[in-house]
């Protein structure tokens, strides 16, 4: 397949197109407008002849317009991506996550390409942390932040774009990714970062909120397998049973890079925070034979802490820009 990624240049998407390019034929277009959370470095070392970069911006319907006739599908990851920043500035999130999407459908629908829609857990809302139920595909939408509430609608216009027009879209919902090429704004590398350049790590409320973590080339091998197999108009859930707690992951972080496991702060909350996600992936499972690779959150978090500590020239550009946000919010 020759593949149009959106949003290649971001942390799921540039673990996606390494996946890719090492595990199949397919030959990758990355579009990507390159935002404060897009890096080219994340795509160095790619074969040219497999591999392209487009920079535009998935509302640009011209562009887009030039790239479907040389493509079998549109993996679409691009999106504003950060429940913070959706709280201080939600209107970029209605531009890339909404508009986006939209532009790209009506693409989609003119070139009849296929279309797969990357989609997070957090269009479901939360769960109580003794509610024994897990999301799943029937469990109905109820997001929280400006940034999930976006993500709900593209969903939407995906299934309606399917049901009116007929496009060949599948949508997958994914839990928590951690792994490599994460920008420093998110929990996991904010706090590795933290421990690296010697700060403490800021632990949100009391920390009990719950994620279900899945290393990225987990998700990256899931998208692959519904793109291949998947069934056209069926949306899946991602997940590889990797609930824990946040203080928990704090700890793990601390003790790994040989440090106290108390030596964090508490900060103010996330207004809204959601408590817990959980994914049932058995549809996924059971309809396309879909395992995971990373059952051991504790190794897949050394390797992550590893590559953080080697890729310092990575990550340190975007630190202080990162922190001087969050100064700005109390956390
Ligand atoms: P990210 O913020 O790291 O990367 C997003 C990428 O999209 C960046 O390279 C950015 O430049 C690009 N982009 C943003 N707006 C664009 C636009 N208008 N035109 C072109 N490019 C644009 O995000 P991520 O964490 O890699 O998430 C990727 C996708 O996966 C998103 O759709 C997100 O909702 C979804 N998702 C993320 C997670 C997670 O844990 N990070 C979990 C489930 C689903
Ligand atoms: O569930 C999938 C979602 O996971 C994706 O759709 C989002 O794009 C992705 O960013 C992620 O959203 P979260 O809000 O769960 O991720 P974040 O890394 O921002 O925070 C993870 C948890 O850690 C959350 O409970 C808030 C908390 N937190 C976060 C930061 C940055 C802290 O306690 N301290 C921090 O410094």
């Amino acid at each position: 397949m020759r593949l149009l990624v959106t949003g290649g240049a971001g942390f799921i998407g540039s673990n996606f197109v390494h996946y890719v390019l090492s595990h199949t034929e397919h030959t990758v277009t990355v579009l990507d407008k390159l935002s404060y959370a897009g890096n080219l470095a994340s795509l160095d070392g790619l074969d040219p002849a497999r591999f392209r970069f487009v920079l535009g911006d998935i509302q640009d319907a011209s562009l887009i317009a030039t790239l479907t006739p040389d493509h079998d599908a549109i993996v679409h990851y691009a999106a504003e991506s950060h429940n913070d920043n959706s709280l201080s500035d939600p209107r970029p999130f209605l531009e890339s996550n909404i508009i986006g999407t939209y532009t790209l459908l009506e693409a989609a629908r003119a070139s009849g390409i296929r279309f797969h829609h990357i989609s997070t857990d957090e269009v479901y809302g939360d769960l109580d942390l003794d509610d024994p139920a897990r999301f799943t595909e029937n469990t109905p939408y109820n997001p929280s932040s400006p940034y999930s509430s976006t993500k709900a609608s593209s969903d939407l216009l995906v299934r309606a774009w399917t049901r009116s027009f007929g496009v060949r879209a599948t949508i997958s919902n994914c839990s928590n990714n951690y792994g490599p090429y994460q920008h420093v704004e998110k929990f996991i590398p904010r706090q590795i970062t933290n421990v690296l350049r010697g700060e403490r790590p800021r632990l949100y409320g009391t920390g009990e909120n719950v994620r279900d973590w899945i290393h990225a080339d987990d998700h990256s091998s899931a998208v692959l397998t519904i793109l291949e197999r998947g069934v056209v108009g069926e949306t899946y859930l991602i997940g590889a049973d990797g609930e824990k707690n946040n203080r928990s992951v704090i700890e793990l972080i601390l003790t790994q890079l040989g440090h106290p496991a108390d030596a964090y702060d508490l900060v103010a909350d996330r207004p809204g925070h959601d408590l817990r996600y959980a994914i049932d992936s058995a549809k996924l499972r059971t309809s396309l034979g879909w395992v995971p690779r990373f059952a051991d959150f504790e190794t897949g978090l050394a390797d992550t802490i590893a590559w953080y500590r080697n890729n310092e020239a990575w990550w340190a550009p975007h630190k202080d820009a990162a922190e001087a946000r969050y100064r700005t919010q109390g956390q």
